[in-house]
């Protein structure tokens, strides 16, 4: 690990009083969360993206998604007139750091990353660029894509640097996670200390807290991320494996999570059973480790990964079947409640949820599905307009044959079964994310039933 500096920027650096100039290219959710905490830790920042109505809501201090935290931080720093938004690219000639912060989606069957916006934001910045600029990537791609494109500005000799600075923000969290994350990671060509240097400076409040900072050559940068991810893919889809194992013996994986997660090498983080991963980062970053594994001839080494997406595939198809065995076999015109349509609590983002994955399979088999979520109905009626929508938990079990929990939000673990009991059809609960009182339910006469837990 390398040694922080002063906090001094090197010359040619544009300095904005006691920060610098900073562009962030794409506000999705990383550029936009991070373009703001950048502008709360001091510099000026130019937010970037070619979605006129995402820069529109950004600039009126609109946040264009549901995040905790970042309503507040956003109308601060627009309030300072630290942070811009604009569609136009030009503006990032006013600044020497810029940040690559568009998404690298799944390609296809495949399981490649689409790299399109990776080189579409690279090739409009490109003009911009001054001898001295930064230009810093954040976006999460496969290995050697960084290496490629620090090549490509060492050939143009434009005179501007790379380094690549993976992001590991949590939807939910992410303005916590962004402004005091776990690790900082350069990842800078060999020999390159100016551009560790001009990081320092963009993170100086963040070390002077104690952040940890690794600098490792482009390729290791690029690799800690995905690597990171594939390993939290791994510990769910690992307890998740267990709970098949608990459903076939009786053992309780809840209690089998707990009990190994006191072991501090373990740990209770991604140790939770259930419903498995969804969201737009793991099963998509999991896919584009083995066709990048593949296409290096390594694949061999990584084949547990496509355990870990099959595994994962399995917990949605376990909660279809727990549903299906509650109506007795047959869906057809059975109303089922769902409870959550968010990939996790805490966000209202659909994508690849197993919330509305499992939803859909039913409604696919013929039932009846409503659907509620405290902050995802909108996206997911955008979603999956063939799912009906309630406003309230009350509202979606109203005569259901099955009420199934999906997204453990907190507020489903405080709903009284004794309410909910009079107004289903029939009293069973499947419950995916082990959130709810197992013996109050039953108390209140219902069916508790929860993949990898012992049925009474
Ligand atoms: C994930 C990583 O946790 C971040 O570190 C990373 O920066 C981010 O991807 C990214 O690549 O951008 P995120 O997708 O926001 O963050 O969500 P997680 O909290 O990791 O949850 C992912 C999924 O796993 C959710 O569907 C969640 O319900 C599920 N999960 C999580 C479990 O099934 N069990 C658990 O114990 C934890």
């Amino acid at each position: 690990m390398h040694r922080p500096s002063s906090g001094t920027a090197p010359t040619g650096v544009t300095r904005a009083g006691a920060g610098l100039r900073i562009s962030v290219v794409g506000c999705g959710y990383l550029g936009a969360v991070h373009a703001v905490c950048l502008a709360s830790l001091g510099h000026e920042v130019v937010g970037i993206d070619v979605d006129a109505e995402r820069i529109g809501l950004l600039a009126r201090g609109t946040a264009p998604f549901h995040e905790p935290g970042f309503d507040e931080v956003l109308r601060e720093a627009t309030g300072s007139g630290r942070v811009g938004w604009t569609t136009d690219i030009a503006a990032a000639a006013t600044c020497s750091v810029h940040f690559l912060c568009v998404g690298t989606p799944q390609l296809d069957a495949s399981g490649g990353a689409d790299l399109r916006f990776v080189h579409q934001a690279f090739d409009s910045l490109r003009p911009h660029l001054s001898p001295g600029d930064l230009v810093v990537g954040k976006s999460t791609v496969p290995v050697g894509t960084a290496g490629e494109l620090a090549e490509r500005l060492s050939r143009e000799a434009c005179g501007a640097g790379l380094a690549w600075n993976p992001e590991f923000l949590r939807e939910g969290c992410a303005v916590q996670d962004t402004v005091r994350p776990d690790r900082l990671v350069y990842g800078v060509c060999e020999g390159d200390e100016r551009s560790a240097r001009i990081l320092d400076v963009v993170y100086a409040d963040l070390l002077a807290a104690g952040v940890p900072r690794i600098v490792s050559n482009l390729e290791t940068a690029e690799l800690v991320k995905v690597a990171s991810n594939a390993f939290l893919a791994t510990k769910i889809s690992f307890i998740n494996a267990m709970a098949t194992l608990c459903d076939a013996t009786g053992a309780d994986v809840v209690a089998l999570s707990d009990a190994m997660a006191r072991d501090p090498r373990i740990g209770s983080g991604s140790l939770a059973a259930g419903l498995g991963f969804g969201g737009s980062c793991l099963g998509k970053d999991i896919r584009a480790l083995y066709h990048r594994a593949e296409e290096l001839g390594v694949a061999d080494s990584l084949g547990l990964l496509r355990d870990v997406d099959r595994i994962n595939q399995g917990c949605r198809e376990l909660a279809a079947e727990l549903a299906r065995q509650a109506c007795g076999g047959d869906l057809d015109g059975r109303r089922v409640a769902v409870l959550g349509a968010a990939f996790k609590p805490g966000s209202d983002d659909v994508r690849d949820s197993p919330a509305l994955a499992v939803a859909q399979m039913l409604h696919a088999e013929g039932a009846v599905v409503t659907v509620t979520d405290p902050k995802a109905l909108d996206n997911a009626r955008k979603q999956c307009p063939q799912l009906v929508y309630a406003d309230d938990a009350e509202a979606a079990a109203l005569d259901a044959d099955v009420l199934l929990l999906l997204t453990d939000w907190p507020e489903y673990s405080l709903l009284d079964p004794t309410v909910l009991a009079r107004t289903v059809r029939r009293k069973t609960v499947v419950d995916t994310r082990h959130s709810l009182d197992a013996p109050a339910w039953r108390a209140a006469g219902w069916n508790y039933v929860a993949p990898g837990r012992p049925h009474a």
